[in-house]
């Protein structure tokens, strides 16, 4: 038998501070510390993201290898998220990382964060559901990005598609700061939707070519309607809150779907996939399966645990470059672009 890979993921590129350990692939733990002190302001303040991730990196990293039950020194290798991402937020992970690999005398494997988003369809966590087969289309929608990717191999990607400005969760998260509700927005937009009618209020459709997305116009249209309405009556918000969360809801569900819908067939390929934060979204995740059943298509969708930041996806994505080989510089430095 030949010896188990075992790698140590380590995510710190926004907001959360996470930490996991996998052996050949297989999720052992998944320990993720996120940060509260950012609810406050409505929004992530670096300076506050870096401090926290360095309060919280060493009793991450040390919970995810005792509950894996798993000793420093049987790492093979070190995983950690290199970019892109808030450079103070990446520097604490990345030098935390480096640390560590260098100590043990063991590689140091640097991750493309998109990357491992996508590669969290290959964490095995004991469940029956089997990963995405090559090559397949994955949409990746998170906080800082919006993409749709050519998945040709676990280290051949290519983004066919992408947004021209806001990523879907700033679409989420800003629509929702307009309605007072804390950050992160995403979650309470879907919450708040679930009793709403996606149509009652109508935001436009960008209209841009090949397979490229546009969220600033429906931010745009969403504050007027907003403001329009409290200046008109003070309990307009109170009053259509849930019509109002589910409307924007359903607007950034139909762009996306749409280019993803246009990607798929255009490239003649029927296997699509979702994942990074906005794909934990209750709605996008029933109309993309919605979708696939119609065009039948296979779709794959990861469990929420591995959809927002986690350290899995890392190890992940470094359990690959390991296989490759790909092992990174003792003294790379973080990529925040
Ligand atoms: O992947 P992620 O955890 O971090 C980044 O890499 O950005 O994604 C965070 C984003 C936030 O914008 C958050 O509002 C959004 O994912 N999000 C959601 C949901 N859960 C998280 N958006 C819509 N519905 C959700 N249920
Ligand atoms: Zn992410």
């Amino acid at each position: 038998m030949p010896e188990p890979i075992i790698i140590l993921g380590i995510e710190s590129s926004c907001d959360d501070t996470a930490a996991a350990v996998l052996v050949d692939g297989e999720v052992r733990s998944n320990i993720v510390a996120g940060q509260d002190v950012h609810r406050h302001w409505g929004g992530v303040v670096p300076e506050l993201a870096s401090r926290a991730h360095q309060e919280h990196i060493v009793p991450v990293v040390h919970e995810a290898l005792r509950t894996a039950d798993v000793s420093k020194e049987q790492l093979s290798g070190v995983a950690v998220t290199q970019g892109p991402g808030l450079i103070g937020a990446l520097l604490v992970g990345a030098g935390f990382a480096r640390s560590l690999a260098q100590g043990l005398d063991i590689p140091l494997l640097g991750v493309d964060h998109m990357q491992a988003h996508v590669l969290a369809h290959f964490i095995r966590d004991g469940q029956a559901h089997s990963p995405p087969s090559f090559p397949f289309l994955n949409l990746t929608v998170s906080g800082g990005h919006t993409l749709i990717v050519l998945v040709r191999g676990e280290l051949d990607m290519e983004v066919v598609g992408t947004t021209m400005d806001d990523a879907a969760g700033e679409a989420f998260d800003k629509g929702a700061k307009v309605l007072g509700l804390p950050y992160p927005g995403g979650p309470m937009i879907d919450m708040h939707s679930r009793d709403g009618d996606p149509y009652r209020f109508r935001l436009p459709a960008p209209r841009l070519m090949g397979f490229d997305m546009s969220f600033s116009g429906v931010k745009t249209a969403f504050n007027g309607i907003v403001r329009k309405g409290v200046s008109q009556d003070p309990a307009f918000v109170e009053r259509e809150l849930p019509h109002l969360c589910a409307s924007l809801q359903q607007c950034i569900i139909d762009i996306l779907l749409r280019k993803l819908h246009k990607a798929g067939r255009t490239m003649g390929i029927t296997r699509i996939a979702i994942s990074g934060g906005v794909s934990a979204n209750t709605a996008l995740r029933a109309q993309v399966a919605d979708l696939a059943q119609r065009e039948g298509w296979t779709i794959h969708i990861p469990p929420l645990a591995f959809c927002t930041d986690n350290g899995a996806m890392v190890a992940m994505a470094g359990f690959s470059l390991f296989k490759a080989g790909r092992f990174a510089a003792l003294d790379s430095v973080p990529h925040p672009r």
